[in-house]
């Protein structure tokens, strides 16, 4: 493995909290030492020993299906224990606080705390709680940092480069994680980030964050290189945010009528759960211009780099 041998001085962190506190070289070293975990992928043998011995627990208060499914996979193929903390069944239920739980949990030996929650910082309030590494998958409407290197890294693998290019991240930008972090780690690799969302649901300050904010997808749609579509999140959404599905699709949607004026290489992202029909049509969805299963197979080679490269740090 290179990631072992070479580089082991360019990571230092023991927790993987955002993108925003990432520097370019650092989120270009997760992403090469992805490229070598995928080629395990790729082996009839899918599993290496790089964290045997140690214990990876998921713990979401939140629902979940691919992120967790994705990290306990990528936990499995570094040969670590895993073990599967949900909320149902834990005693947060019974009014026991967040650091209370890590602090048992982590108690019982755990080397990795995955952390997905309902409130923006907890994995940072976490992080400086806990003596195990910590990382973030999903807090609040802050940060999702696996999910924003798994773009960078998708974005990568298709056009070989990210700087220069122009990408458009459209839909519901208030309540996505997945939009911020994707902001800080595009704009840090050089890449135009183009805003686009009815101005209800993408507040102009994330001007000041270094993005073009648009009103009209139409206005930019024929000029980006990538379209990361976002999942409308009904459940975050307040009615006065939102007027009507069907006027947010014509405006907002990637159909198949604005596909036809798109660049003709243009590629189409989702991070999942797609709401069908409502911001991608199911056409585009499993078309050939799209990532969006491409975005889910590399999402565990990039979670592999993040847990390795955070347990590395921590030795
Ligand atoms: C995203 C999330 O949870 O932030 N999904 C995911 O990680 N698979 C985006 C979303 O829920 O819309």
């Amino acid at each position: 493995m290179s990631a072992k041998s070479g580089h082991h001085h360019r990571w230092t962190r023991k927790h993987l909290l955002g993108l925003q506190e990432l520097s370019a070289d650092e989120i270009r070293f997760v992403l090469d030492t992805a490229d070598s975990f995928k080629e395990v992928s790729t082996r009839s043998v899918k599993k290496v020993p790089a964290l045997r011995g140690r214990v990876m627990v998921n713990l979401f208060f939140e629902d979940s299906t691919r992120t967790r499914t994705s990290f306990a996979l990528a936990a499995q193929r570094l040969s670590a224990d895993i073990i599967d903390f949900s909320q149902k069944t834990s005693s947060v239920n019974k009014g026991e606080t967040l650091i209370d739980t890590a602090r048992n949990i982590e108690a019982m030996g755990i080397d990795i705390i995955v952390v997905r929650h309902p409130a923006g910082g907890a994995a940072e309030l976490l992080s400086r709680h806990v003596k195990c590494s910590v990382v973030n998958a999903g807090d609040g409407a802050h940060e999702h940092p696996t999910q924003g290197l798994l773009d960078l890294y998708t974005i990568r693998e298709r056009f070989g480069k990210i700087a220069g290019l122009k990408v458009a991240i459209v839909g519901d930008i208030a309540n996505s994680r997945v939009a911020r972090s994707n902001l800080w780690g595009l704009k840090k690799l050089g890449a135009e980030v183009i805003l686009v969302g009815p101005p209800t649901l993408l507040p102009r300050a994330f001007e000041q964050l270094g993005a073009r904010v648009v009103y009209d997808f139409d206005e930019v749609v024929g000029e980006v290189d990538v379209i990361n579509m976002l999942r409308v999140q009904f459940e975050r959404i307040k009615t006065s945010q939102f007027p009507s599905v069907r006027e947010f699709t014509r405006l907002f949607g990637l159909t198949g009528d604005r596909f036809k004026r798109c660049k003709k290489d243009v590629f189409v992202m989702h991070p999942g759960p797609m709401n069908r029909g409502i911001e991608i049509s199911s056409e585009i969805a499993d078309g050939a211009q799209s990532g969006i299963l491409t975005q889910v197979t590399n999402g565990l080679a990039v979670r592999m780099a993040g847990l390795y490269l955070v347990s590395q740090a921590s030795d």
